[in-house]
């Protein structure tokens, strides 16, 4: 089988970690036989939007779906509105692709110090919902200039949306031999759609009663997050916490040069699509200084997620290497090295 990937390079620092993204896959395609790939890149960013008025053709999403995953940089440049860049690109393919688990490890990897200085391993996944809840598009403005002006933006919970982020979090904690969900909530203050999303998830949770279920409030489990974060294994969170809850998960374990996420499409019916979770960083973009761990293990997830769990745990391990080398690290972790440098010595690991 030849693994059919589309490359999203965008904006920023993105075609610039993704480019060292790119070595590693293809000296893993040079080290293993059994790995085969095909990739495809698309110019789809800013830059694109400038001369197309658009951020992909019309036709974006059907060729996108002929792939097996993408591997997407980020987005984002001053000279487009933020609200675009995401809404016609990222949110698009988020949806119309069935996106619906946002997946994020949180873990501290060898050789790198949470600024916790808590000793015991952090090693725990944010399922994060990712296709509706807060950020919805039901909304609107009224009244604009008056005393009176007001917005509303609305909330959408469904018991479909729900109960499939809940089952996949009760897979994923079974699959890998976890025995603790914890749903982050806020169900005493938002009585509506929170309360709904707490029933739901604690129907599916009373059909994994083998695993235990425990509950927060989201303002209480940020704290805990930082009091005791080695007590968690799989965190449940709407759209809008679990975005909150990843970055302050970043944070612990090495910040935003380090965390990869997925976006997931479950049932494999669309490409699932997989990225750093840190955006273009402009005020580092064109100075070669970006690290380019995030995108690489965010590179490791995409590999596991088409099967080769094999070819993930080899990212790691070289990444690992890498940290606990010290020697060779980008700024954002204490170094002094480029992009490419890190990239090179990540490829140099792997033939190892
Ligand atoms: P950001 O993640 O781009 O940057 C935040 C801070 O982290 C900056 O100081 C940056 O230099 C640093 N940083 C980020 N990635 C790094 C890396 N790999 N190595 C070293 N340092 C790194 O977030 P910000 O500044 O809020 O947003 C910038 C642009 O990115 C905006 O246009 C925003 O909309 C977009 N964005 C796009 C995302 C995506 O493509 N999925 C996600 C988040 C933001
Ligand atoms: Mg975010």
């Amino acid at each position: 089988e030849t693994f059919k990937i589309a490359v999203l390079p965008g904006d920023g620092i993105g075609p610039e970690v993704t480019r060292e993204a790119g070595k590693v896959l293809q000296a893993l395609s040079e080290l293993d036989s059994t790995f085969k790939y095909e990739s495809t890149e698309f110019n789809w960013n800013s830059e694109y939007y400038l001369e197309n008025g658009r951020m992909m053709p019309e036709d974006g999403l059907e060729q996108l779906k002929t792939f097996d995953s993408i591997l997407f940089g980020a987005i984002g440049d001053n000279r487009v509105p933020d609200q675009i860049s995401i809404w016609e690109l990222i949110m698009p393919i988020r949806k119309n692709f069935q996106q619906y688990v946002n997946f994020r490890p949180v873990k501290l990897l060898k050789g790198l110090e949470s600024p916790l200085k808590n000793d015991k391993p952090i090693d725990f996944v944010i399922i994060r919902e990712n296709g509706e809840g807060e950020y919805s598009n039901v909304g609107g403005t009224m009244f604009q200039g008056e005393a009176r002006e007001m917005a509303v933006q609305n909330t959408i919970m469904t018991r479909q949306g729900v109960s499939q982020i809940t089952e996949f979090a009760y897979k994923y904690a079974c699959d890998h031999g976890l025995n603790k969900v914890t749903n982050a909530t806020k169900s005493n203050a938002i009585i509506h759609v929170m309360k709904f999303w707490d029933q739901v998830v604690e129907e599916v949770a009373a059909k994994n009663s083998d695993i235990a279920y425990e509950r927060y409030y989201i303002d209480a489990l940020a704290a805990y997050f930082v009091q005791r974060p080695e007590s968690f294994q799989v965190v449940l969170a709407s759209n809008l916490f679990g975005d909150i809850l990843s970055d302050l998960g970043s944070a612990i374990v090495g910040g935003l040069g380090i965390a990869p996420s997925g976006n997931i499409n479950p049932s494999g019916e669309f490409p699932s699509m997989f990225e750093a979770i840190h955006g273009s960083a402009p005020d580092i973009a064109g100075k070669e200084i970006a690290n380019p761990i995030a995108q690489i293990w965010s590179l490791a997830l995409m590999l596991e997620h088409l099967g080769r769990k094999d070819l993930h745990d080899k990212i790691l391990t070289a990444i690992e290497a890498l940290l606990v080398e010290k020697k060779v690290l980008t700024p954002d972790i204490g170094g002094t090295a480029t992009t490419e440098q890190v990239g090179d010595v990540i490829v140099e690991k792997l033939t190892k």
